[in-house]
């Protein structure tokens, strides 16, 4: 167990600066999840703590070292990556003891270690399969395995299940999630997917073009987003953002509000609009409609909403949870 301090740290490649002086704290177990566009440097943040990547400026410490010079076998972290290639001729015991074979330790210490994790991963009666024989999130779990032999004091995950299909996605990161909680470890998380971040992190750090735009509890993220950027890229459907007069009534260069928190009627005080779509999921529906002052916004309801294409309906931000952005972007 250890805490990771990343401090100012600045990453290029050759003339292409890819991350400007991020800090992050993370603190002794905590789950931290690594989210933001494709291309804003989740991995090389991640490459940069494992030392698979040298940085151009500032501080990494683990555990209160600093290990800017560290090799990455002597940083006591253990990463698993999208494609955790596990080696197909060997058997699920010998896939997850390989590093410990590597570093010489003795054949009874491994072969405990390696049944104690197969026991935490329910994986002890496929130890002597190999890779093929197994399911995806079973091979999943053997890429697991290899990271909790070492018994690290830092795990790094990038997209660990990415190719996975949807349901055994939502099952792994309930799995992975109660696996870090019961080791302990500290953890940092790379993922595309928000839903995954809200659920599995204790933080989540949003990055967008190699800068930290925000960093705290999923829920004050939501809340709270600091910018627009994060306003954006945490939420599903995304905020509706609106400009112009409505805007400039509220004070504010932009406002934004959720799709839940816009009230659906067909008749009182509201902006008035006609429906363009609607989607009806079972659970939500959600409402695309045209305001003449506002645009198109989107409003999610009741499963069972009686509501098609053509209607007028009227929207109604409920109060409380109007958004307000300044002219730079930031939450006024
Ligand atoms: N070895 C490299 N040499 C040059 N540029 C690189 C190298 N690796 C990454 N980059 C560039 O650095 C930037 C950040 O890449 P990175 O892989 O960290 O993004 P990411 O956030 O992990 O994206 P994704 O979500 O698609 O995995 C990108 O512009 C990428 O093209
Ligand atoms: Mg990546």
């Amino acid at each position: 167990m250890a805490t990771v301090e990343i401090k100012n740290l600045r990453k290029a490649y050759g003339a292409l600066e890819v991350l400007h002086d991020i800090s992050i704290e993370i603190a002794d177990g905590e789950f931290v999840a690594l989210v933001g566009p494709s291309g804003c440097g989740k991995s090389t943040l991640l490459r940069s703590v494992a030392g698979l990547e040298t940085i151009n400026g500032g501080e990494l410490r683990i555990d209160g070292k600093v290990v800017n010079d560290l090799a990455p076998k002597d940083r006591d972290i253990a990463m698993v990556f999208q494609n955790y290639a596990l080696y197909p001729h060997m058997n699920v015991a010998a896939n997850m003891g390989f590093a410990l074979r590597l570093s010489g330790r003795p054949k009874a210490e491994i072969q405990e270690r390696v049944g104690k994790a197969a026991g935490i991963l329910d994986l002890t009666r496929q130890l002597d399969r190999k890779p093929v024989a197994l399911s995806g999130g079973q091979r999943q779990r053997v890429a697991m395995g290899r990271a909790i032999v070492r018994d690290p004091k830092v795990f790094l995950f990038d997209e660990p299940l990415s190719n996975l299909d949807a349901k055994l996605r939502v099952q792994m990161r309930a799995e992975i999630r109660e696996l870090q909680q019961r080791l302990g470890t500290t953890t940092i998380y790379v993922t595309h997917d928000q839903t995954e971040a809200m659920t599995m992190a204790d933080k989540i750090a949003v990055l967008n073009g190699g800068t930290l735009e925000q960093i705290g509890a999923p829920l004050d993220l939501y809340r709270s987003p600091a910018n627009l950027f994060v306003a954006g890229f945490i939420g599903s459907p995304q905020m509706n953002f609106i400009t112009g007069d409505l805007a400039e009534k509220a004070g504010a260069t932009t406002i934004g509000v959720r799709p839940e928190h816009l009230a659906v009627s067909h008749e009182g005080d509201g902006w008035r609009g006609r429906v363009i779509s609607a989607e009806h999921l079972g659970s939500d529906t959600f409402i695309h409609v045209e305001i003449a002052e506002a645009g198109r916004l989107t409003a999610r309801t009741i499963g069972d909403m009686p509501v098609a294409a053509g209607d007028d309906v009227v929207l109604t931000p409920i109060d409380g949870h109007l958004h307000r952005f300044g002219a730079n972007g930031k939450a006024l």
